[in-house]
This record gives C-alpha cells, structure tokens and sequence, in this order.
C-alpha cells in the first residue's frame, strides 16, 4: 500500500471482478447494438479502458476535456468545453463513462449538453457513486460502487494530478493536503 494511503477501501481483486459484470450487463443491456463510449479526461480513462474490454459489442471510444469554474475543491456546475467529441453522436447510443459522481453537477452538465444533439440514448456508466454527495440529479443507470464522502484516490483518481495509477481505491491520508 502506497504511504500516503490510510486505508485500502476497493481491491484490484474487486475492481476487476465488478467491472467484468458490468461490461457483461451492458452488452447485454444493447443487444449487439453500436455503442459509442465516451469519458471526460482524465480520471475516468483508466475505467473506461477496463470497461470497454468487457463489453462484447460493437464498441467505440471518444474523449472530452472539461473545466468547470469555481474553486479547485468545489465544482460550480458551469463547466466550459475545452476539448469535444470528436465525432457527432446524432442517431448514436451513448454511454459515458465516470470516474466517480460527486456532486453531479459535472455530469449534469455533459448529459444534458450530449441530449441536445439528438443521440439515440445516453445513460452513465460510474465507477463509484458517494452516497449522500449528490447536488444536481444525475441518472446513473450502471455503478459500480457506492462508496463514502471521503477524499479517494487511485483507480484514475488523483490528488492534485498524483495517484491515478495506484491499481486500487484507497482513502487519501488528511496528512497529505492538511500538510
Ligand atoms: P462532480 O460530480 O461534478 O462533483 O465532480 C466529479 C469529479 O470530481 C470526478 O470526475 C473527479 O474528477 C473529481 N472527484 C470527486 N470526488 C473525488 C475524490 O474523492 N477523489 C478524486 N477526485 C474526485
Ligand atoms: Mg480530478
């Protein structure tokens, strides 16, 4: 276990014992259908990797970059496009992968934005839900995990940019960020 980590909460084991489920419910789930994956950079890309290739179907991949405005801890809900899809997801299943729903206004905000331009569906595909942290309703039809309000990292997510390799979820040492 890394030193700066106070408890290990989700295995490697876990991970990829639930994220295998998933990828199964959902290429069951669309039925051969084409599915366009898509995450918002950077920490739901380690996720996503695992998760499309558990998904026996008809897969493709695309990437946004987002900032949303406000303090660094907190986001504002008013989130600003720096880099879009790629490619137009009209007449297109959508299912965007996330690292972990905390607030929801992130996602509130892409979901809403990717409903706009007319795809044949959108769904969420988060990896851990914080229970009680919900803002801005977000309707997460896959989870993987329903975890505590705590500061996580690992599993692509980081403190201030570190940690996103470390191969399991783990509770950030207050000691790190107190200082
Ligand atoms: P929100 O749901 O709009 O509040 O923001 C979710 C984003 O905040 C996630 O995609 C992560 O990048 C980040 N985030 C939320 N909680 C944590 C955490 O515990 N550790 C690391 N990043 C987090
Ligand atoms: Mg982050």
């Amino acid at each position: 276990m890394h030193e700066d980590v106070q408890k290990v909460l989700i295995t490697r084991e876990q991970i990829a014992e639930r994220v295998a489920q998933m990828g199964t419910q959902i290429a069951a789930d669309y039925q051969g259908e084409p599915l366009l994956v898509v995450s918002v950079l950077k920490g739901a890309a380690i996720f996503m990797a695992d998760l499309v290739r558990a998904i026996d179907a008809p897969v493709e991949m695309d990437f946004m970059a987002v900032s949303s405005y406000g303090s660094s801890h907190e986001s504002s809900g008013v989130v600003r496009v720096i880099k879009d899809l790629n490619a137009p997801v009209e007449g297109r299943h959508v299912l965007i992968a996330e690292d972990v729903l905390d607030s929801g206004l992130t996602l509130n905000y892409v979901v809403k934005m990717l409903r706009s331009r007319n795809p044949k569906s959108v769904e969420v595909a988060a990896f851990l839900v914080k229970e009680g942290a919900q803002k801005a309703p977000v309707e997460c039809k896959y989870t993987g995990f329903a975890c505590p309000d705590e500061f996580l990292v690992g599993y692509g997510l980081d403190y201030a940019e570190r940690y996103r390799n470390l191969p399991y979820v783990g509770v950030l040492d207050p000691k790190v960020y107190l200082g």
